[in-house]
């Protein structure tokens, strides 16, 4: 029986996958990488650094770990300027709602991201209000596909994993919350997200009806 809803926060609440895809690209253009969106993908849900590692990996370059670090802080400024020029309309339609029903219903709510701005975008977005916990970057060791961000946010909630219903639209968090031992909505495409228990274009379409359908799939 799913008792908590964990939530990614880029390209899940609000659309800065976008933001994080625009800076990437613009240190890769500068660095003469051929950079495209597919790429990117590789790029979603994993820690800043490992995203630069992934870089350099697609361009065939090595940096000593000094540059790695300068180009990954340069890229997080563009990042950073990006978003402080976002609006809280930006959140994804059906969102807050969403999040509104789940809580009528009972459910437990946290926020899950590998960002370590993720307290700015809640912030700057005005929804900090919505989770009762939230778990970032800046806490924890090993970023998804590794499970432990998702495990944290269980334990702060105090739920059993296996009660857990996690939204994610990267490959890398599909598969942090399976190893985790939770149970996961995909954000995407189906091609893309094919271990989530259930894929949605975005996470606005979510009905309570899906979740009874969830909670019927894991009782099978
Ligand atoms: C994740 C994004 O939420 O956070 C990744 O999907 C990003 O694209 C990662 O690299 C780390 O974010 P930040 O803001 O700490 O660089
Ligand atoms: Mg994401």
């Amino acid at each position: 029986m799913i008792k908590a809803v964990i939530f990614d926060l880029d390209g899940v609440i609000v659309d800065t996958a976008r933001y994080h895809f625009l800076a990437w690209k613009r240190l890769a253009d500068e660095l003469g990488i051929k950079f495209t969106e597919a790429d990117n993908e590789r790029l979603k849900g994993v820690s800043r650094i490992r995203s630069m590692e992934i870089l350099m990996e697609l361009g065939g370059i090595t940096l000593s770990q000094h540059e790695k670090e300068r180009l990954a802080n340069k890229k997080n400024a563009w990042f950073v300027d990006y978003v402080e020029r976002m609006l809280p309309e930006e959140i994804f339609p059906g969102v807050t709602a969403l999040i509104t029903t789940f809580k009528q219903h009972g459910m437990r709510i946290a926020l899950a991201s590998s960002s370590k701005n993720a307290k700015t975008v809640i912030q700057l977005l005005r929804i900090e209000h919505l989770f009762e916990v939230v778990v970032d970057g800046t806490m924890v060791v090993h970023s998804k596909p590794d499970p432990e961000i998702f495990l944290l946010a269980a334990t702060k909630l105090g739920v059993e994993p296996k009660e857990c219903l996690v939204f994610e639209d990267a490959e890398a968090g599909v598969e942090a919350a399976l190893a985790a031992g939770m149970h996961c909505v995909g954000i995407g495409t189906p091609e893309q997200l094919f271990k989530a228990m259930r894929v949605i274009r975005t996470t606005g379409e979510f009905t309570m009806s899906m979740l009874d359908d969830c909670n019927a799939a894991i009782k099978l």
